[in-house]
């Protein structure tokens, strides 16, 4: 009985919940909505985010991921929804957030989500979550996708500031603010090893002023010229820009540019370089290492302090002689924290529960592993395996500068991410930009499992501005997936192609004539594709209730057509069947001439 009353009690909480999210369909219902908005909110920015780096399956109404949330990566973390705030889910779901920006792994963010919390102490500045429902077997997809605030000062979130985002809304930001739309080519200009995250940030902040944020927002105008720093209510973020980059030999290269206003406005301007250092979740302790003082509004200097996880820099800025001798408090606006993997997420290791990362410490590459605690024969498994420190991403696998066996990494951490181990080897060799590391499996050089994006390099200028914004970058690095988001090949209905188990492959459904026809996606480093996948063949079927046997038509893959040159990182092979499309039709691939090693099947058609 008591049971039953629960049950009762859940389903009209669940009611309750369901009927009360409202749901933001485009950019005028988010405009109107007020949410994320003023400054130093960042729910905004986390959307515009969130947008850059998901495909939108309209078929299905759901999202596929270029990262797996459930690796805790860019702060992502389960999110229980004890106060109902969301929907219930199925006990086969749930519910992860991001936007906390007090996590260590929220330092991946982009500038543009973070810039506002550094210089703020308004409870606003971190107020804001992303909330994606995740099934308990597809971390990279994700079909429902939420925004909510706490109550100021408050753990509990405001259900009035709680909306669900349709997939509509994302498709329309990334065609709105497209980086045709912004005249931005990527191509132009590869000196600018930035500029990247410069064109995202571009655009983000054509977003912003679209829905009404105001990163210049004054709570009172007036007061303005009253106050000693007339940045301190209304500051001039954007126009201030402090970075800390590498130099050839692992020291930090400090960069700036500050508005010409401020330039005159201050007698006396320092940069220091600080050092933050994280103890647990308290606030970091700060040591100033050095500090310079500028004359110019813009510059680059190499400095001696070593690349390190943490460095931050500082502008220091004073009205008169006075207010520098007498020691009253200058005016500091906050830099940056360099990030010490360069706000690249982890890349996963082929095949295994594991993951490996390029990290800057103390001027040197050291490498991180990430090993999943159910991978607990690890040690045995990766008995041979090894990291090699690359000076750049030409050399060859045995042209490596420096490398550790994988067994001979120190354990750092075990507790900051949940399902995972963390072990660290810091290497001899200086940080500089193009250090690559590879993990190979074994002695021999031919078998890398994953490489990092070169630090700080220009190939990660394959950006969603080279992909005709349908693409998030896949400089996220997540090598999964990465196949989803290879340019030209869009038109399957708006479906991604399916990744093939344990293989650099994809499987896709398309129709051409009104047949139904599957394209292949080989990774052009799977060169033996065609001895591997000798016996292995297509099925098209009528429904996916047909048993593998039963398939209308098939052809082997090896028999399939290539089509040009593919994409920059697949080969593309297609075949076209016989059988007219229809609801219902699906592909599936299967290993060999038996009829129970089906590798993956697509998703059904769906009409319209
Ligand atoms: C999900 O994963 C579990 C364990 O890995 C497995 O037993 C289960 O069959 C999977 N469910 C689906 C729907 O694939
Ligand atoms: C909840 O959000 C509404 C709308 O923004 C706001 O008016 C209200 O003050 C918020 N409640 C709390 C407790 O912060
Ligand atoms: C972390 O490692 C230490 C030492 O190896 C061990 O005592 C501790 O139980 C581990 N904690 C977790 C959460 O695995």
């Amino acid at each position: 009985m008591g049971a039953m009353r629960l049950c009762f009690l859940l389903f009209c909480l669940f009611l309750v919940s369901v009927s009360s999210v409202k749901k933001l369909n485009n950019i005028d219902d988010l405009r109107n909505s007020g949410y994320g908005r003023p400054h130093p909110r960042h729910g905004l920015q986390l959307i515009f985010w969130f947008a850059q780096r998901v495909v939108v399956d309209q078929n299905n109404n759901r999202f596929s991921l270029n990262f797996n949330p459930i690796e805790h990566v860019y702060g992502f973390h389960l999110f229980r929804n004890g106060e109902v705030i969301l929907p219930l889910l199925s006990s086969r779901q749930s519910y992860y957030s991001v936007g906390n920006l007090n996590y260590r792994h929220a330092n991946a963010l982009p500038e543009y989500v973070r810039r506002f919390y550094r210089n703020n102490n308004l409870p606003e500045r971190n107020m804001d979550r992303l909330m994606i429902s995740l099934e308990e077997n597809s971390s990279l997809r994700t079909s429902r996708v939420f925004v909510t605030a706490h109550n100021r000062n408050r753990n509990d979130f405001n259900s009035s500031e709680t909306y669900e985002i349709d997939p509509a809304l994302i498709l329309q930001i990334r065609q709105t603010y497209s980086c045709t739309n912004y005249g931005i080519s990527s191509t132009s200009n590869h000196d600018n090893d930035n500029e990247d995250d410069d064109t995202e940030e571009k655009r983000c902040s054509q977003f912003l002023t679209e829905t009404g944020y105001s990163s210049n927002y004054c709570k009172n105008p007036n007061n303005r010229r009253k106050k000693r720093s007339p940045y301190s209510q209304c500051n001039a973020y954007e126009g201030i820009k402090l970075q800390i980059k590498t130099t050839t030999q692992g020291y930090s290269k400090l960069i700036w540019k500050i508005p010409a206003d401020i330039m005159k406005n201050y007698k006396y301007l320092y940069i220091d370089i600080c050092q933050n250092t994280y103890s647990s979740d308290q606030e970091p302790t700060q040591v100033r290492k050095t500090y310079f003082l500028i004359h110019e509004s813009s510059g680059a200097l190499d400095t001696s302090v070593s690349l390190n996880d943490g460095l931050q820099p500082q502008l220091r800025l004073y009205t008169s002689s006075s207010n520098y001798y007498l020691f009253n408090k200058p005016y500091l606006w906050y830099g940056p924290e360099f990030d010490g993997a360069n706000k690249v997420i982890p890349i996963r290791i082929k095949g295994f529960d594991a993951s490996l990362q390029l990290y800057a410490g103390h001027g040197k590459a050291c490498a991180r592993l990430y090993i999943k605690k159910t991978f607990s024969d690890w040690k045995t498994v990766l008995y041979y395996s090894w990291v090699g420190f690359y000076k750049s991403s030409q050399d060859k696998n045995d042209g490596y500068d420096t490398y550790q066996y994988a067994v001979n990494f120190a354990m750092i951490d075990n507790t900051t991410i949940k399902n995972y181990d963390i072990y660290q080897y810091d290497s001899s060799l200086a940080m500089a930009p193009g250090v690559q590391i590879r993990f190979l499996l074994d002695k021999k050089y031919n078998n890398v499992l994953a490489r990092t994006t070169p630090w700080e390099s220009d190939e990660k200028v394959t950006s969603v501005c080279d992909k005709g914004n349908l693409q998030p970058k896949p400089s996220s690095t997540w090598s999964y997936p990465e196949f989803f988001y290879e340019p030209e090949f869009f038109d399957a209905n708006n479906v991604i192609p399916i990744k093939i188990q344990m293989y650099d492959a994809g499987l896709q459904l398309f129709t051409k004539d009104g047949k139904a026809c599957a394209r292949l996606y080989i990774k052009k480093s799977f060169t033996d594709w065609k001895t591997t996948f000798y016996y292995s063949w297509v099925g098209f079927y009528t429904s996916s209730q047909e048993a593998h046997k039963y398939y209308s038509t098939y052809q082997y893959a090896v028999d399939f057509e290539k089509m040009g040159d593919g994409t920059n990182n697949f080969d593309v092979y297609q075949f076209k069947s016989e059988l007219a499309i229809a609801p219902g039709v699906e592909v599936r691939f299967l290993m060999d001439k038996s009829y129970d090693k089906k590798l993956v099947e697509t998703e059904p058609w769906k009409s319209g």
